[in-house]
């Protein structure tokens, strides 16, 4: 499968947000990772609704929402009016993922459902075929530049065995030194924040990720 960068605007200069979301175009970056923490499901509050819809012309490339937040059923409309093009939920935020998924459908975006480094990959086996994508952490979420949890690798692993086409995007302490191995487990979208953002030249780290 073809690897897909998404760059995680989180680690992003938020003071020249507009122009950042263009380095990460002109960087070869394949989609804009955007981060929303509630303070609540996670331990940190990003940005919310307002924030996408005042930032989404500034960019061509598709926005893939990562929702960190404990209510996910709430928000998905707002969020796609606001300019989503995907939108993944935390399975450890409802008893009701396939009514979420139903819901983002049913807004013409794709779905993907989130599981955290210690929830059992298994409890995703029955979205397959109804989600577009699983994500699987990589680090606790909640915050950018934490180190790779390399446990979760195996969870990759599983996955892909049990999906050969499902797409499986990772996120969390994504780099040259943990692409390949990503790669190699099955992932084939990498959500990439401090490594993308920190960079002098950001082409040649994205670039990094996909060889
Ligand atoms: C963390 C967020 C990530 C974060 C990744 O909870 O979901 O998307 O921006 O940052 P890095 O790539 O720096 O680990
Ligand atoms: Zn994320």
């Amino acid at each position: 499968m073809k690897t897909l960068v998404s760059a995680s605007i989180l680690s992003a200069d938020f003071g020249h947000l507009s122009d950042e979301l263009t380095r990460a175009e002109e960087s070869g970056c394949d989609m804009i990772h955007f981060d929303v923490m509630d303070g609540h499901f996670v331990p940190n509050i990003s940005y919310g609704v307002p924030v996408l819809k005042s930032i989404r012309k500034y960019s061509g490339l598709p926005f893939d929402v990562h929702l960190m937040i404990s209510d996910p059923n709430a928000y998905i409309e707002p969020f796609a009016k606001a300019g989503a093009d995907g939108i993944t939920f935390h399975l450890e935020a409802t008893a009701n993922p396939v009514g979420i998924i139903d819901k983002i459908h049913s807004l013409g975006l794709k779905a993907g459902v989130s599981v955290k480094p210690k929830t059992d990959v298994s409890l995703l086996y029955p979205l397959v075929g109804i989600m577009d994508m699983a994500l699987i952490m990589t680090v606790e979420p909640g915050f950018g530049g934490q180190g790779f949890i390399y446990e979760t690798l195996e969870k990759i692993k599983a996955l892909r065995e049990y999906s050969s086409d499902l797409d499986i995007e990772v996120d969390g302490g994504i780099s040259d030194k943990t692409a390949h191995l990503v790669r190699e487990a099955g992932a084939n979208v990498l959500v990439s924040g401090s490594y993308l953002f920190r960079a002098a030249d950001m082409a040649s780290n994205c670039k990094l990720l996909k060889d």
